[in-house]
């Protein structure tokens, strides 16, 4: 089996065909959902709330990161595995690119940053190292306490400006893909058709190049904050791998998200 990469998603937003990515943080749900044909995987922080159950994903460590990651990876090594660098673990461009080696050295084939305006600078100097840098903005989630929740962001049209002026210095700085979190469809529309590099939606409506969920989410199995945006595919289909079909296919069909999530 081929290893997917950042090539083939460059390719598919190129031919406007839509793909659906899951967060995984274990062996045996990274293996099931490549076999039933998610292809991108996100070792995500949110595994500090629905793995380590604390409220918030500050206390996701690099070492967790990196302990999923692997496991992640003897699932489904042709899958590509981004991984996210944790709160506080890439606030110095020496400390990003130590942190981003550990993970791509046991697995990950791209790193994911929230990407607020000071980050520009270590995304530039990661990329000029080869490290493949997905940027994240909109809500960003380590940044929970100065955003006083987990809000839909840009909905202003200065603030909306904004992040259309960070998403292309995240692609002028070289990073190869992007993370857009909670923000108005019309502003993900603006987003994604104006960077070359494919947007990645959660809660952005369906006009991204691709669609992201946490794992738990399209399970109904998330306990306490369940965002509006997430759908329980199981509900719908009775078992875990006809779920994970169904969102691929409602995600390549432009069905999900509908005007509901
Ligand atoms: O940590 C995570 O799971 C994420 C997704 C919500 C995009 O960053």
């Amino acid at each position: 089996m081929q290893s997917i990469m950042i090539s083939h998603l460059e390719k598919w937003k190129k031919k406007g065909k839509k793909f659906a990515a899951l967060t995984a943080y274990d062996f045996t749900f990274a293996k099931l959902f490549f076999n039933e044909g998610i292809k991108v995987l996100l070792v995500g922080d949110s595994l500090g709330m629905t793995i380590q159950g604390h409220n918030s994903t500050l206390p996701v460590t690099i070492d967790d990161i990196a302990y999923h990651t692997a496991a992640v990876y003897r699932g489904a090594p042709n899958a590509l595995i981004i991984s996210d660098l944790p709160f506080m673990t890439y606030s110095t461009p020496k400390m990003s690119f130590k942190n981003a080696a550990k993970l791509m050295r046991i697995g990950a084939n791209v790193v994911k940053l929230e990407s607020n305006p000071w980050v520009i600078e270590t995304i530039s100097m990661l990329s000029e190292r080869s490290v493949p840098v997905c940027g994240h903005i909109g809500l960003t989630p380590q940044s929970v306490n100065i955003l006083s929740g987990y809000k839909l962001q840009g909905s202003n049209e200065k603030h909306a400006n904004l992040l259309l002026k960070n998403a292309k210095a995240i692609e002028s700085a070289g990073a190869k893909l992007l993370v857009l979190e909670y923000v108005p469809s019309k502003l993900a529309k603006v987003i994604t058709d104006t960077l070359n590099i494919p947007v990645i939606g959660i809660g952005a409506g369906n006009y991204t190049d691709g669609q992201i969920l946490v794992m738990h989410d399209i399970l109904g199995i998330t306990d306490g904050y369940i965002p509006k945006f997430a759908k329980n595919f199981l509900s719908e289909t009775g078992n875990i791998r006809s779920a994970v079909r169904q969102y691929i296919s409602e995600v390549e069909s432009g069905i999900y998200p509908d005007s509901e999530y």
